[in-house]
């Protein structure tokens, strides 16, 4: 099996992860320092949030030159240098492409919207009338620019114009950045909202839907607007077909496309491919909103299974960069963390893991009024209750606060006198230093369950059977490759049950509660990874 399906995927966002050189803000070579960290954790590949040249108005996600590197990061140098040095290490690496849209300090929207008849002109979506579309996260998608007396088109936020990739130039230059970057060794992208990129020809209106007043994963919509024209075209499937073949042109060693995709599963296996030969890998964001249920994930893994077999592989993802921190609808408890853990790391998936997650910060209190995340900005006229009773994070800056290293200043962060967001307030318990120590803490649950997964195939590889246990709060399933079988246990409540196992178990080869035995019993929020 190919590398990218049975890999461990850590996200870092830059920014917040660690600042080697006190100006308050993360950068290269604090990572570079931290990569020791990673490895001896066990994950296998990381993905960074862009540190591109970018205005950082929505913190990278907005590039003004994608073949530079912010100052506030580091240089191409460091770029270059942390490439080489996860690499030293085993690892891979996967950069945050974002192909939907540019900055609009970009010298090519710059140029674009200086006149109708300049050689960038056709770069970017320019109509003279608006259609009816609507931005994905604010009301308004297209903006008016005197200089051409025209709108442009703007899917996300006012100073993120999209490009035109009816214009091949265009795509052309996109596919030769990939490539830029995979010359300098980088083993893959995340796909930033993949499937935004190409819209209907025609411009035609979407349809008005009263259901769609709120966005879900089934129907990205929202705004009481269905996006039928505006997003998952039939040429934006084709277009991961055609960015495969461009990686496909980078065969040794292979590399990855990790798609950021909104749509149902019929959706998501479009951009798969039926044969396999679109993006390699979605993140299944539906199980970002799970229910701490053995019920709810015997479900999903049904439904992933069921949508997902071989050779394709689900990728799953508890908290990222824009969602609310996953241990916040678990009531910050850690044990109930450590079982979300064990099921991560031990389903037939791709773990994908927020950096933060692996010590259970919690998500920050900054208020939607002091936010600088740009859409705290848009909707900063919400009544902080109401925000606080949303299931989905309108100011992300609370789950991007740095990264907690140990109990000095700014949780060993940054030796700034005040960092790019104010550290949390939780920070006694939840840092790197006081969880390496202790032998039961998430953090070493997640090491420790890391490195089962690498030493016992089965537990990357190998097919996943539900198994009916007589108790609807214990979730069981096996993990079997070749005569490899491993059955894995989560007691989702608070007490202890009893579950007796007909057939002869070899090993205990992890247990939430560090227990050594298992006699059929177990304690309320543990579970286990058993040898068959
Ligand atoms: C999705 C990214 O994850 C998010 O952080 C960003 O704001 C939008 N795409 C726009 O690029």
């Amino acid at each position: 099996m190919a590398w990218y399906h049975t890999t461990s995927i850590y996200q870092i966002y830059p920014r917040s992860y660690y600042d080697s050189n006190g100006d308050g803000i993360g950068d290269l070579q604090g990572i570079i320092q931290k990569l020791d960290y990673i490895k001896e954790l066990g994950f296998e590949t990381i993905w960074f949030s862009p540190f591109y040249s970018s205005p950082q108005q929505d913190f990278g996600y907005d590039i003004a030159d994608y073949k530079n590197i912010a100052p506030e990061y580091g240089t191409m140098q460091d770029a270059v240098q942390l490439i080489e040095a996860v690499h030293q290490r085993g690892m891979k690496i996967l950069f945050d492409m974002v192909m939907n849209h540019t900055s609009a300090q970009h010298p090519w929207f710059v140029e674009s919207k200086a006149s109708k008849n300049n050689p960038k002109a056709d770069w970017y979506i320019w109509k003279d009338k608006p259609n009816n579309w609507k931005s994905i996260v604010g009301p308004k998608a297209w903006h008016y620019c005197e200089e051409r007396n025209q709108y442009y088109y703007a899917g996300f936020l006012p100073f993120q114009p999209d490009l035109n990739y009816r214009n091949p130039e265009v795509k052309q230059t996109m596919f030769d950045t990939c490539r830029f970057w995979l010359e300098k060794g980088v083993d893959g992208f995340r796909l930033d909202i993949f499937n935004c990129i190409i819209k209907d020809k025609d411009f035609k209106d979407n349809p008005f839907s009263i259901m769609q007043a709120i966005p879900s994963q089934e129907y990205p919509g929202g705004n009481f607007q269905l996006r039928k024209y505006s997003l998952n075209q039939d040429e934006n499937f084709a277009l991961a077909q055609e960015l495969r073949s461009v990686i496909d042109e980078f065969s040794n060693p292979p590399r990855l496309l990790l798609g950021e995709v909104f749509g149902g599963h019929d959706t998501i296996k479009k951009y798969l491919g039926k044969q396999q030969d679109g993006l390699h890998l979605i993140f299944l964001f539906d199980i970002l909103f799970y229910k701490f249920s053995a019920s709810f994930f015997r479900k999903k893994i049904l439904e992933y299974e069921h949508h997902y077999p071989f050779p394709n592989m689900p990728t799953i993802v508890f908290s990222n960069h824009d969602a609310i921190r996953s241990i916040h609808r678990i009531g910050n408890n850690l044990e109930k963390a450590k079982l979300l853990a064990l099921l991560q790391l031990t389903i037939r998936a791709v773990p994908c893991i927020y950096s933060g997650e692996e010590i259970g910060m919690t998500n920050g209190n900054i208020p939607l009024k002091k936010g600088k995340d740009p859409l705290a900005k848009v909707y900063n006229w919400i009544p902080q209750f109401i925000v606080n009773l949303l299931p989905v994070g309108i100011n992300r800056d609370n789950c991007r606060t740095p990264m907690q290293w140990n109990t000095n200043k700014n949780a060993g962060f940054s030796t700034a006198d005040k960092t790019w967001l104010p550290v949390n307030t939780d920070i006694s318990e939840r840092n790197v230093a006081i969880q390496q120590k202790d032998e039961h803490s998430l953090l070493n649950v997640f090491k420790h369950l890391l490195q089962i997964r690498k030493i016992n195939p089965a537990l990357q590889s190998g097919s996943l059977e539900i198994i009916p246990t007589g108790n609807k709060q214990i979730l069981a399933y096996t993990r079997t490759l070749g005569g490899e079988k491993l059955l894995v246990l989560l007691n989702f409540s608070n007490s202890k049950i009893t579950n007796h196992i007909s057939t002869p178990i070899k090993e205990v080869l992890f247990s939430v509660n560090s227990n050594p035995t298992f006699k059929g019993i177990l304690e309320g929020l543990n579970g286990v990874v058993l040898k068959l």
